[in-house]
């Protein structure tokens, strides 16, 4: 299974793209983590992302089209994967084609940009890369990661501000990806329900169409 994720920041693509990868038993790809790790490591390539990241913009093509290049070339990848947040663009879209990429499907969460705005201001996250939410998903104990202990924290482009400016980013620079991938007969849409468990479900239930 070669799938892509699409939607908007908030959408739960993250959320659920962890449950795929269980259930399929192939890798996700996530730019956004791959890019806060880059900062928090303090490397160039974090250095060069942080302020993109901070004014909710799109980090350059060029940068995050490397990145993908490297990870499709390894090993772990062979069997499929799950991009999630790549690609965010029409120019990285053809350029994940012109690697000579060939995508099962790809499946776009679409959740109203006011139910964005409750969830992410609910976010709760961990270095080790699990994600919760304080209402709709929360840890076992308040402020603490139910996998590996460490203290949970609130992303720095979760605050509302930056939250509308991604939500206009995802318009207008993501949101055509839907009309490249009808083209190519591959998009399929669900919608993102209440319950993230709903969510999977109706997720696992288009997927069964592609496999
Ligand atoms: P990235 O980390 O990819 O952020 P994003 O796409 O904005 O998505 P998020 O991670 O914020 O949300 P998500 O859809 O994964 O939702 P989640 O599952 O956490 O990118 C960050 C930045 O990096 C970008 O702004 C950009 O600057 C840069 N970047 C990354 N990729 C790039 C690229 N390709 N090109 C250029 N720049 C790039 O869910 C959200 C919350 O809702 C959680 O709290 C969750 O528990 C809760 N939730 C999930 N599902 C449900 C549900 N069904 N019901 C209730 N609550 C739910």
């Amino acid at each position: 299974m070669k799938l892509i994720l699409l939607g908007a920041p908030g959408a739960g693509k993250g959320t659920q793209s962890a449950r795929i990868s269980e259930k399929y038993n192939i890798p996700a790809i996530a730019t956004g983590d791959i890019l806060r790790a880059a900062i928090k490591e303090g490397t160039e390539l974090g250095k060069s992302a942080k302020s993109y990241i901070d004014a909710g913009k799109l980090v350059p093509d060029e940068v995050v089209i490397g990145i993908i290049r490297e990870k499709l070339a390894s090993d772990s990848c062979r069997n499929g994967f799950i991009l999630d947040g790549f690609p965010r663009s029409i120019p990285q879209a053809e350029a994940l084609d012109q690697m000579g990429v060939a995508m099962d499907a790809v499946l776009s969460l679409e959740v109203p940009d006011e139910k964005i705005i409750e969830r992410m201001s609910g976010r709760r996250v961990c270095h080790c890369g699990a994600s919760y939410h304080v209402v709709y998903l929360p840890p076992m104990q308040t402020g603490i990661c139910d996998k590996c202990g460490n203290k949970l924290y609130i992303r720095d482009d979760d605050a509302e501000e930056t939250v509308r400016k991604r939500l206009e980013t995802y318009h207008a620079q993501t949101e055509p990806l839907k009309a490249y991938y009808a083209k190519k007969g591959i998009l399929i849409t669900v919608e993102g329900q209440e319950e993230v468990a709903d969510t999977t479900r109706a997720v696992f239930s288009a997927l069964a169409s592609v496999e």
